[in-house]
């Protein structure tokens, strides 16, 4: 099997995505691997994390190593480039309404839209070899559940749309377009699915709580349905100390959880990172962690 290079960090809100895919990305760059780390949470903190500042875009963080965080901004470019503009001459010419309201909309019906923009960039970036190594912080979980429902999703909305679009009082030159838009959708969409099955290689975070180990078998067999796999899973903030009660009883308390995660993902690589007692922030504590990861 060839070497993937795009590595994709997925879990539950506030886990330790960021602070993993950081550490991971730093890892590479470390190793002479000319690295991108980029954040598709509409929420981004990766910069924050980084205590970088926007010079220039992406932003260099040290030797092999840029940062980029991909927004709602880029997402509506991006749908610009590839046919925003022809869907927005068909439905301004029956509605009036400007055009960021109009890609609102739009990526408002079609939720996972949005995602499937963000795919797309980075399998595109993948393909323009720029980087060797990709390392993709997603927002939490939502986003990547959008994700894998999007082709069926696609595929429905085509189902009745030729019914649909011819009964639209306009000129058959532009009711053409718009089934040619969708058709070509549907065609980026099994792509960018082909890439995340043959490309991306998935990372799950957790942490040793009830909630989060909850919602861990739920989103294995969700992946699984749609014939992905994580390649590992990183158990993040496990107490390592045991010199008060306090932490003696938490550490109890999470092992009766990290028995529960190796049930339930049987077989995976699973890693162990420790709950640091300070945030984690800056390139060098980020590098704490990247030893955690690949010791
Ligand atoms: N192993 C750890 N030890 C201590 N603090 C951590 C550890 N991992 C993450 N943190 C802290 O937890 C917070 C959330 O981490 P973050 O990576 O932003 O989570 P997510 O991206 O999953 O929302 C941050 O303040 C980070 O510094
Ligand atoms: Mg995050």
């Amino acid at each position: 099997m060839p070497e993937k290079n795009v590595f994709m960090f997925s879990g539950k809100g506030g886990v330790g995505k960021t602070t993993c895919a950081g550490a991971t990305a730093l890892h590479f760059a470390r190793n002479g691997l000319n690295t991108l780390v980029i954040s598709t949470d509409p929420t981004p903190s990766l910069s924050d994390i980084f205590e970088a500042v926007d010079t220039q875009k992406p932003i260099k963080i040290t030797d092999n190593l840029h940062l980029a965080e991909l927004g709602t901004q880029e997402v509506k470019q991006m749908w610009d480039k590839k046919f925003g503009h022809e869907v927005y001459e068909v439905f301004s010419s029956l509605v009036s309404i400007e055009y960021d309201e109009f890609v609102d909309f739009i990526t408002s019906i079609l939720p996972g839209l949005q995602e499937e923009f963000m795919i797309d960039y980075i399998r595109e970036l993948a393909i323009s070899g720029t980087y060797e190594r990709i390392v993709w912080d997603t927002a939490p979980l939502g986003q990547t559940m959008h994700l894998l429902n999007m082709p069926e999703m696609l595929s429905e909305h085509l189902k009745p749309a030729p019914k649909i679009y011819s009964r639209l009082k306009l000129g058959s030159l532009s009711k053409r377009p718009i089934l040619k838009i969708l058709e070509d959708w549907s065609e980026i969409s099994a792509e960018d699915m082909e890439f995340l099955r043959t490309e991306v290689e998935f990372t799950m975070v957790t942490i040793a709580e009830a909630l989060a180990v909850q919602q861990l078998e739920g989103v294995f067999f969700e992946f699984n349905a749609h014939g992905f796999k994580f390649s590992q899973l990183i158990i993040n903030n496990v107490i390592k100390a045991d010199d008060s009660e306090f932490l003696r009883t938490k550490s109890k308390q999470q092992h009766g959880y990290i028995d529960q995660i190796h049930t339930i993902s049987s077989g995976m690589k699973t890693i162990e990172v420790p709950l640091f007692p300070y945030e984690i922030k800056g390139v060098q504590r980020i590098e704490e962690i990247g030893k955690a990861i690949f010791s």
